[in-house]
C-alpha cells in the first residue's frame, strides 16, 4: 500500500533525482541498489523514484523478480515494451527495428522457463547471432546495449526498475552487472534502481570491487524516531487528529520505527480516536495493542510463516531459542543437537527463500523485523 506521506527517505530521493537527471538528459551514470529487512519500505521508495522517472518522461518499466520465475524471460519482456514506447518517437524509427529483433532474438531463445530452448529456427528470428547465443552475459550485454543506443539516439534514457532482486539467480545477477557495466563504458543513458534483501548486499561483495563502480548500495533502515513521528502525524494532521505524546512514545517502542509496523499500527489506532477531542491517548494505544498483535500475526508473519517446511520451522524455532540475534550456524545446530554439515543445506534453503541473511559476519539473523518475537508467541518459546 502507498503511505499517503513517505517519511524520511529525502535525501535519498534527492539522490535519486540526480541520477534521473542524467538519463533524462541522455547521459550514463551509476545504478542503484537498495537493501533492507521486509517491510522497511523499499518498494514504495522505487515506486516513488518511477514518479519522478513518469514526471521526467524517462521511460521505464517495473520489474519483480519471483522467487521461481526465470529474469531472463521477463526482463525481455520489459525491455520490449520500453522500446514499443520510445519507437513512437520519431528520431527512433530507424534505430529501433534492430533493438527489436534483438530484443525478439532474445525472447524466443529464454523461453518461459528461462532454459535455453532447443529446436529453435534461427531463419525465425532477424536478430539472429545477437542476443540469442545462450550465453546469459552476452545476451543481456547485447539487449540492454541496444536498448541503451536507442536512448543515446533519441536524447532520452531508460530506467528499469528490478525488486525482490535477491531471487535473481548468480549468474543472472552476474550477467546483468556485466550488462551494466558494458552500457556504462559505452556511455548509454540506462539506469537499473534495483531493491530487495540484504542478501544482495553480501552477493555483490563477493564481487564487489567490481560492483561498486557499478552500483551505489544504498541500507534502507527503519526510521529514525523523528521520522516515524511524521510518518503517523503527517496523515492524521489531514484529518484534524492529533496524537497525544505518550501514545506517540509508546507506538515508537513497539514498532521499533519499522514502517511496516508503524502503518499497521497507524491504522488500528484509528479506531481509537476520542471523536471529541480527535486525539489519540495512551490508554486507545494500548487499547489498540491486542488488535495490532493480531492484525501482524494474522497477516505479515502468517504468509511468510506458512511458506516454510516443518525442518525450516524447526530451523527458525532453534534461532530464536539462541537467546540473542544474529546467532551462530553453530549455536542453532547445537540446539537441534545435529551438526553444522547437517543443517547447513536447511540454512541455504532459507536464505535462498528469504527468511533469514547472513550478517557481514557470517552469522544469521531473519529478514522479517520481530519474526523471532512472533515464533515465541504462537509457539511459547
Ligand atoms: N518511509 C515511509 N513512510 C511511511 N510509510 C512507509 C514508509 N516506507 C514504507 N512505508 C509503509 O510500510 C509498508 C511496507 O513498505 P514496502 O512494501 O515498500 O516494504 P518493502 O521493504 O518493500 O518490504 P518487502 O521486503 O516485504 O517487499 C507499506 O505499506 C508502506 O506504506
Ligand atoms: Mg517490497
Amino acid at each position: 500500500m502507498v503511505p499517503r506521506y513517505l517519511a524520511g527517505r529525502e535525501d535519498i530521493l534527492e539522490d535519486a533525482k540526480d541520477t534521473l537527471a542524467y538519463i533524462a538528459n541522455g547521459y550514463a551514470t551509476r545504478s542503484v541498489v537498495y537493501y533492507g529487512l521486509r517491510g522497511v519500505g523499499k518498494t514504495v521508495l522505487l515506486t516513488e523514484i518511477e514518479n519522478i522517472a513518469a514526471e521526467n518522461k524517462i521511460y521505464y518499466e517495473h520489474i519483480e523478480a519471483m522467487e521461481n520465475g526465470s529474469f531472463m524471460s521477463s526482463i525481455s519482456l520489459y525491455v520490449n515494451k520500453v522500446l514499443r514506447k520510445m519507437s513512437i518517437v520519431e528520431k527512433a524509427k530507424q534505430y529501433i527495428d534492430t533493438a527489436f529483433s534483438v530484443a525478439a532474438a532474445f525472447q524466443v531463445f529464454y523461453n518461459k522457463e528461462g532454459e535455453a530452448s532447443v529446436g529453435v529456427n534461427p531463419e525465425m528470428v532477424k536478430g539472429v547471432g545477437v542476443a540469442d547465443t545462450g550465453n546469459l552475459q552476452n545476451d543481456l550485454t547485447e539487449l540492454l546495449v541496444h536498448l541503451g543506443r536507442v536512448g543515446q539516439k533519441i536524447g532520452m534514457g531508460a530506467a528499469l526498475f528490478i525488486d525482490e532482486v535477491q531471487y535473481l539467480k548468480d549468474d543472472e545477477f552476474e550477467a546483468l552487472m556485466a550488462a551494466i557495466h558494458r552500457c556504462n563504458q559505452l556511455g548509454l543513458p540506462l539506469v537499473v534502481f534495483a531493491a530487495g534483501l540484504p542478501k544482495i548486499a553480501k552477493i555483490a561483495g563477493d564481487i564487489k570491487s567490481y560492483a561498486e563502480r557499478l552500483f551505489r548500495f544504498v541500507p534502507i533502515d527503519k526510521l529514525e524516531a523523528e521520522d516515524a513521528k511524521l510518518a503517523l502525524t503527517e496523515p492524521a494532521e489531514r484529518f484534524n487528529v492529533k496524537y497525544d505524546d505518550e501514545a506517540m512514545q509508546e507506538i515508537l517502542k513497539q514498532t521499533e520505527c519499522y514502517p511496516y509496523f508503524l502503518q499497521e499500527y497507524g491504522q488500528q489506532v484509528w479506531k481509537q480516536i476520542d471523536e471529541n477531542s480527535r486525539r489519540i491517548s495512551h490508554e486507545g494505544t494500548l487499547n489498540a495493542y491486542p488488535n495490532f498483535i493480531n492484525a501482524l500475526d494474522e497477516g505479515f508473519f502468517k504468509v511468510r510463516h506458512d511458506r516454510a517446511s516443518e525442518k525450516e520451522l524447526e530451523f527458525m524455532k532453534a534461532m530464536v531459542k539462541c537467546g540473542e540475534l544474529p546467532c551462530q550456524t553453530n549455536q542453532v545446530a547445537s540446539i537441534m543437537k545435529s551438526s553444522y554439515n547437517q543443517i547447513a543445506p536447511i540454512r541455504a534453503q532459507l536464505i535462498h527463500k528469504g527468511f533469514i541473511y547472513a550478517t557481514s559476519r557470517g552469522e544469521i539473523s531473519f529478514t522479517v523485523p520481530q519474526f523471532d518475537k512472533y515464533l515465541k508467541r504462537i509457539y511459547s518459546i
